[in-house]
């Protein structure tokens, strides 16, 4: 018997209001042509004025609890994986779980920008399988357009706002590869690129929360092999290989990072879920996002092989493998 992190329920939000590629045009030297073809990206939302990234996460949280079928005095711990809190402090899970109305357990963000998602769901599982608790609440919430330099075209344009979440529960499984829930994680990260991808602000610098700065092509060679190597190496830790996965759930940055990834690890491209074209790169927000419309159209069911994957600033590096 194998206690294993079993999903139980998945949601999403989006912010209403979205915004075309042709809505750049008119304030930047860029066109609706050069973003889809560069990124893939078409759409993304922007949250409104007082929309925060915990209002977000709220009505996620709400939408996976709703399909779980818990209630928030259920759920024993709140993990937030986000690099756009609301305040420096408190943060944002322990904002979710006052939103939710929860007085019982506890609440923590987690930082790993782009990547935060799957440090946080690594957490949430060693927190199930070391007893501390049982029933977890992951969240991914970003407001990313609140660091956009609206002058800088190739930043701006590639970023979005949401929040998706997952409940998850602890389960005995028979300890094979065919249990639902995590089955394996691969975490990274390499402060020497630092340059890479980073925000030019912060509380103990300028005090001002700064903009998102990105050397965009250097990125873009790092994340492909990174990718490929860190989802490899998640399968490879329960012997398995990506012509076994069901789905990759990545990172929805860029469409061409995704489809080079994904031919590196043998999988085509009818087995990934892509939400990249109507989402743009919502960071830590992403991978949640993506697995709940994924089951929201059919494509992801009970018992499929799942890799996530993701890459971001640090540069921080991981995926996790999971039986849904
Ligand atoms: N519209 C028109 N032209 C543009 C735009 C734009 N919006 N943005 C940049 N350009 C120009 C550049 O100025 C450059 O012009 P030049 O050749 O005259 O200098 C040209 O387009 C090519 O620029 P590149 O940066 O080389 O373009 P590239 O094909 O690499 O695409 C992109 C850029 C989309 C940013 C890509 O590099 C990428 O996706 N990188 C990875 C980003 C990523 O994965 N981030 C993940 C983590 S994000 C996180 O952690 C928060």
């Amino acid at each position: 018997m194998t206690l294993r992190a079993v999903v139980k329920g998945v949601g999403h939000y989006l912010p209403e209001r979205v915004v075309p590629n042709s809505e750049f045009e008119a304030t930047l030297d860029t066109s609706d042509e050069w973003i889809k073809s560069r990124s893939g990206i078409e759409r993304r939302h922007f949250a409104a004025e007082g929309e925060t990234t915990s209002v977000l996460a709220t009505h996620a949280a709400r939408a996976a609890l709703k399909m779980a079928g818990m209630q928030p005095d259920d759920i024993d711990a709140i993990v937030v994986a986000t690099s756009t809190p609301d305040l420096t402090f408190p943060s944002v899970g322990t904002m979710v779980q006052a939103q939710l109305g929860m007085t019982r357990g506890f609440a923590f963000d987690v930082q790993a920008v782009c990547a935060g998602f799957v440090f946080a769901l690594t957490n949430a599982n060693a927190l199930i399988l070391s007893g501390q608790a049982k029933r977890v609440l992951v969240i991914g919430a970003e407001t990313f357009s609140r660091i956009m330099d609206w002058t800088d075209r190739s930043t701006c344009v590639l970023f979005g706002d949401g929040a998706g979440a997952l409940v998850l529960e602890g389960e005995t499984g028979d300890g094979t590869t065919s249990d639902r829930g995590i089955l394996s994680a691969d975490l990274n990260s390499d402060g020497r690129y630092r340059e890479m991808l980073y925000v030019d602000g912060g509380v103990s610098t300028s005090g001002q929360a700064g903009k998102l700065r990105m050397q965009g092509n250097q990125l873009f060679r790092q994340a492909v092999e990174k990718l490929a190597e860190t989802a490899e190496a998640a399968l490879e830790k329960v012997g398995l290989s990506g012509p076994d996965v069901d789905w990759i759930v990545p990172h929805q940055a860029n469409l061409r990072i995704i489809s080079a990834t994904a031919a590196r690890m043998e999988v085509p491209m009818e087995n990934v879920v892509l939400t990249v074209q109507d989402h743009g790169n919502t960071s830590a927000a992403s991978i949640p996002l993506a697995l709940s419309v994924g089951v929201a159209r059919g494509q992801i069911k009970q018992g499929d092989l799942i890799v996530t994957e993701a890459i971001g600033g640090g540069l921080a590096w991981g995926a996790v493998v999971l039986r849904w």
